[in-house]
């Protein structure tokens, strides 16, 4: 089935990159493309300028990117071992370099590194999921959802790493429906519905443009 028509983004390092839109607008689906999980019928994938369309994900994820998957996906396994399945050798740094970085970020998962990631709060889950994107050093880091279901602070503090992660040159694609997180957040917004771009622009300009509104609050307008 053809989820996606005809979108085109690029990522910048060191950028954010929000995709907004409704449920069903092809958010995941375009990150899948993105990361080899999904082929795409058409059109291409290009990384650091190399086309590398149709490349599986362990070959994306050796060559730099990272993939926090929609619904955190942790393994039943403990926290550290979860670390250890995000690990790729080869890029640079030990896994003990790559995973004392992650415990830096996020103190709590070195408190219950022995702990089994089923035991964690969904915030916590949260946390080793993109510390476990993290384990494989990525250039660009795709986060799908990562605020669904938490409470704001947790959500603060996930989206304060967020923008550390970007400061320190690692370049975000970052899937969001919460519409004010993604403009703090993002240097540029791509808003999607039904698999379509309709607008997209610096966050800035996104957050004055009245199509977003008309993307989230469609009924506001309509007669009664
Ligand atoms: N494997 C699949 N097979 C068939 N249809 C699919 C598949 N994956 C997604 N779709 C369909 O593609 C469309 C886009 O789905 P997708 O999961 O990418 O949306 P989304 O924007 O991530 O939504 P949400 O906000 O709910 O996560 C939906 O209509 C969905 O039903
Ligand atoms: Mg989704």
């Amino acid at each position: 089935m053809k989820v996606l028509h005809g979108i085109s983004l690029e990522v910048l390092p060191g950028e954010v990159v929000c995709i907004i839109g409704p449920n069903g607008a092809g958010k995941t689906t375009l990150l899948r493309t993105i990361s080899g999980l999904n082929r795409p019928s058409a059109g291409a994938v290009r990384f650091r300028g190399v086309d590398v369309t149709g490349s599986k994900p362990y070959q994306m994820a050796r060559l730099g990117l990272g993939h926090c998957p929609e619904g955190r996906r942790v393994f039943q396994l403990s926290v550290e071992e979860n670390l250890v399945t995000g690990f790729i050798p080869g890029r640079g740094k030990s896994f003990a370099a790559l995973r004392d970085e992650v415990y830096d970020l996020f103190p709590i998962l070195g408190e219950r590194r022995g702990q089994s990631a089923g035991r964690l709060s969904g915030g916590q889950q949260q946390m080793l999921a993109i510390g476990r994107a993290l384990m494989g050093s990525p250039e660009l880091l795709l986060l799908d959802e990562p605020s669904l279901g938490l409470a704001p602070i947790i959500i603060h503090q996930i989206f304060e790493i967020v923008l550390k992660l970007a400061e320190s040159g690692v370049s975000i694609i970052l899937v969001e429906q919460n519409i004010d997180l993604s403009f703090q957040v993002a240097d540029y917004v791509y808003a999607l519905e039904h698999g379509a771009l309709q607008c997209s622009g610096p966050a800035a300009k996104m957050a004055a443009d009245p199509r977003i509104k008309d993307i989230y609050l469609p009924d506001l307008d309509a007669p009664s």
